[in-house]
Order: structure tokens, then sequence, then C-alpha cells
């Protein structure tokens, strides 16, 4: 039995975090496991310039120890009103790794999101021509759509058409959870591919309505029913370049998760590696591991994969009930639990 596993250090290709108080204490969480990390824009006001996106990234870096080897990836927040001109040049001047798609409504700070995307037509057709990654949150989030079904139907109303109309668009579909979503990242070409978060490889909807209501175990998109979550196992595990690691790790004060209307976001980030080794371990595939973590990634967006390399050992790792963050506390994933692998800083 292996007791160490060694692979190239990991990338996270989702992420959220944060900023003021909050940044200070979890981005170092993220980077002590990865290499790079793609960061999410959904801050208020959203991250919708190369001005602010390069503050951002400045902030971000000034809230890591110096010589901290991380990088931060920054992306560009799509609104009805985006100008592709401003998109063109963050990208052109490595500013921008990629845009993000957030239906308007759909998720934490998501307002300012795109109401329907043929406001966002010629955005999309400079991203095409350039390259340049489409990072989508596949829900569609109109009052009649049940929010179990808001993924399958997001598929089959925006984005298969979506791929049609632009079929040489490089596209994300993020923190994805259903079969319909996996079957349809496999059969689409390669230049779409899908990111799994931990939570969704490990947790079905039973895990926030069993027993009482849990609103740590509440993220968008919400987790689905078994055979989903066995879907994504699968499709994780399987050794294809289509799927990649992107934690979705979005801390939010536990306060605000243990409320009358609590936020979504499961902060996964300090156990990430840990927490995707199991599923990997469970599934007899830790051969796959390396390339989920640290390969398909880079591979899809077409950057270095990461030189130097971290390990895992098979040995105990207590997850911490709670984590002292910004004058509050962070409920991570995993809370009270031991896993099997700890990550050797
Ligand atoms: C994210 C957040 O809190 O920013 N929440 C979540 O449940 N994943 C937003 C998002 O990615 O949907
Ligand atoms: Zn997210």
């Amino acid at each position: 039995m292996t007791d160490t596993l060694t692979i190239r250090r990991p990338d996270d290709w989702h992420v959220h975090l944060r900023d003021g108080a909050m940044l200070q204490a979890v981005a170092r969480h993220t980077a002590r496991q990865f290499a790079r990390a793609i960061v999410m824009p959904n801050l208020t006001p959203p991250v919708t310039t190369v001005a602010a996106a390069e503050s951002y990234r400045q902030r971000i870096m000034a809230a890591l120890p110096e010589g901290t080897g991380f990088t931060p990836l920054m992306t560009c927040y799509l609104t009805d009103n985006t100008d592709p001109a401003e998109v063109r040049r963050g990208f052109e001047s490595g500013v921008f790794t990629a845009c993000k798609l957030y239906p308007a409504g759909a998720t934490t700070n998501s307002d300012s999101g795109v109401t329907d995307v043929d406001n966002i037509r010629g955005v999309l057709e400079v991203m095409a021509e350039i390259g340049m990654v489409l990072c989508v949150h596949g829900e569609v989030t109109h009052a009649d759509i049940d929010i179990f079904d808001r993924e399958a139907v997001f598929i089959e109303r925006v984005l298969a058409p979506l791929l049609k109309d632009l079929p040489g668009l490089k596209v994300v579909f993020e923190h994805i959870t259903t079969e319909d979503a996996v079957q349809f990242v496999e059969s689409a070409p390669d230049n779409v591919a899908a990111t799994i978060t931990p939570q969704h490889l490990h947790i079905n909807r039973n895990a926030m309505l069993v027993g009482g209501m849990r609103p740590h175990a509440y993220c968008l998109p919400v987790a689905k029913r078994e055979k989903h979550r066995l879907a994504l196992r699968r499709a994780a595990t399987s050794g294809s370049h289509k799927f990649f690691l992107g934690t979705d790790s979005a801390p939010h004060a536990r306060e605000a998760k243990e409320s009358a209307c609590g936020c979504a976001g499961i902060f996964n980030a300090p156990y990430a590696l840990e927490s995707y080794l199991a599923v990997f371990e469970e599934e007899g595939q830790i051969g796959h591991f390396q390339g989920f973590a640290s390969e398909h990634g880079p591979g899809f967006y077409g950057l270095p994969l990461n030189e130097e390399r971290v390990t895992l050992v098979r040995e105990e790792c207590e997850v911490p009930a709670a984590i002292e963050a910004a004058g509050t506390q962070l409920v991570p994933f995993h809370a009270g639990e031991t896993l099997r692998w700890r990550f050797q800083p």
C-alpha cells in the first residue's frame, strides 16, 4: 500500500479569495496547496475592468507572506455592458486569464451578471478569436425552474445553443453537479471541459436536509441526488483530460451561513487536496489523481505544467470544527472529521 504520494504541485481552477480582512485570512490556505488559482471576480463591486483586476491581484499578493510562490490568475466578471475591447486588452496584456459568466441572480454577488447571453455576443466572439477561456456558472435562474433542475436546463437552453453558435469558444463548465453535465462535457469537442468540487464528490443533497437543515453543506449549484454524485466521481477519477480540479472554496462567516437566509458556499481550501485524494483512493484511481489535480487544467488553459512537487502522506488528518478568520469563524468542509491523508507543506 502506498504511504506517500508525490505529484506535481496542483492548481485550483476556481476559487473565491474574497477581499479585505477575509482575503487576509483565507488566501494562505489556497497558496499553501496550490501553485496557481483562477480567482473569481464576484466581489462587491465585481471585477469588471483591467484596472480592477490588477489592483485585486496586488491585494492578493499583499495578503500572502513575501516570497510565496503563488500566482493568482485573474478573471473578468461579464455584465450585459462588458466592452469587448476591454476584454481583449486585459487578455493580451496578461491581466485576465479568463472571463466569468454568471447568469444574473444565480449566486452570491451575481446581481450584475448577464441577463441574456445575446447581450455579450460581441465579447464572446472576441474571446473565441483570441482563444480566451469562458468560465461558466451553469444554472438558469428563472423562477419557474426547480432549483435541482437549473443545471440540466442551462445545458439545453443556454450552453448547447451557445456552442452551436460559437463552436470554437473555449468553455469551462464550472463546478458541475449532474450526470447530464458529465455526459454533455464528455460528448463535446476538446474546447469544452469542466471543473468538479470536492463537496460534489463527497455529498449528495441528503447532507443538507437529513436530520435537520445543515447550512454548511449548502452551496451553489446545490448538491444533487446520489446518482449524480456517482457520475461525478466516475468522471473525476476516469483519467479524462476534460475534467479537472476547481474547489469553488467560498468562505462565508459562520453567522452568515447559520442564518434564516444562509449564504451559499463551502469553505474547503484548507484540506482541499486531502478531500479530493480520499475520493480517488475510494475509487481505486490514485494513479489518475495527478492528471486531475495538476495536468488537465494547465493543458486546457494552454499554460505550463508546474515543475515543483508536493507530497501527501497517509496519516490521520483531523479537520477542526472551525477556523478563526477575520474576527469571526469559518466552518471548513469536513469539519470535525478525520481524513486519511495529510498534505505536507
Ligand atoms: C459562491 C460564493 O459564495 O461566492 N458560492 C457558492 O455557493 N459556490 C458563488 C458561486 O460560485 O456560485
Ligand atoms: Zn464559485
